[in-house]
């Protein structure tokens, strides 16, 4: 009797070793299929506007202090006056392994709100010269800071470099991933950067999501924003206009995946 329990255990251990290999195997080729993918996850991504408007804040509670005391503010008011719903959103629905790209650092705001799932990487870039971030660390060290972040399983690398002096092997290295989000000069004719940007994600075959903030800012964010939108059929891309759910100032979506649907009821 007692043999016949110690073989049905022995039975028992070794098929709960091969079901746990088994996982480990289909993770890891979920994961491998994914790597280098501009593809968004799933069959499509849905900007449900209900479900952002009463997504539950506790995800950006649990990172509001790895931004400004100033900012915390932001990062929790309600989707259509800030952006950080939205991304909250998109990070807890949809976000996998994949890094999200952050263009415009500036005080970690968006990378907190995107990276709130504790589970995507973000990788976010601002100018050489732009060290405005510090001002998120309240006092602390970057070191002290990334401490903070990963303890809470929030992962962030910070670039500074110029991206438009990057190689085209260079970018579509750190665009290479689903979801993009462009926040940054905002005076795309003085300062064409934007503008400029938009036709290197174009040069290189950028296949996901990208999400253009302050579209409506001022007059040269408007009328680049109308050209982008002009260019939609040629560039074989769809836009939306999601301020509603966005930030007040504007916010657009550029879905070169097609896998983009706005359910607005
Ligand atoms: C509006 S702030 C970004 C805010 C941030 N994304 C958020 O939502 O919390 C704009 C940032 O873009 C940066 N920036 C401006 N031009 C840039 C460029 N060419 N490349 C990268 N960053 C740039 C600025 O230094 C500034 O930090």
């Amino acid at each position: 009797m007692k043999m016949l329990h110690y073989w049905g255990m022995v039975k028992q251990r070794r098929r709960s070793q091969e079901i746990a290999l088994m996982e480990t195997k289909k993770k890891k080729e979920e994961s491998e299929d994914l790597d280098g993918s501009f593809d968004p996850p799933g069959t499509k991504i849905i900007i449900d506007y209900a479900k952002i408007r009463s997504m539950d804040k506790s995800p950006l509670e649990r990172v509001k202090n790895l931004t400004t005391e100033e900012y915390e503010l932001y990062l929790l008011a309600d989707a259509g006056i800030e952006h950080y719903a939205f991304l909250n959103y998109l990070s807890a629905t949809y976000g996998d392994h994949r890094h999200f790209t952050d263009i415009g650092t500036r005080v970690v705001a968006s990378s907190v709100a995107v990276g709130s799932n504790l589970k995507s990487p973000v990788w976010t870039f601002d100018l050489p010269t732009s060290y405005e971030r510090q001002q998120a660390f309240r006092g602390d060290t970057e070191e002290e800071w990334q401490t903070k972040a990963h303890d809470i399983g929030l992962n962030v690398t910070f670039h500074n470099l110029d991206l438009m002096k990057a190689s085209n092997e260079e970018l579509k290295k750190y665009l290479d991933t689903w979801f993009v989000l462009l926040d940054t000069f905002h005076q795309p004719d003085t300062v064409p950067f934007e503008r400029e940007f938009f036709q290197r994600m174009l040069d290189i075959g950028f296949k996901g999501i990208l999400c253009l903030d302050d579209i409506h800012l001022n007059h040269e964010m408007k009328k680049w924003w109308n050209e982008v939108q002009d260019g939609a059929e040629g560039g074989g891309y769809r836009t939306y206009d999601i301020t509603e759910i966005g930030h007040y100032s504007g916010t657009g979506l550029v879905d070169f995946s097609g896998k983009v649907t706005v359910n607005k009821s």
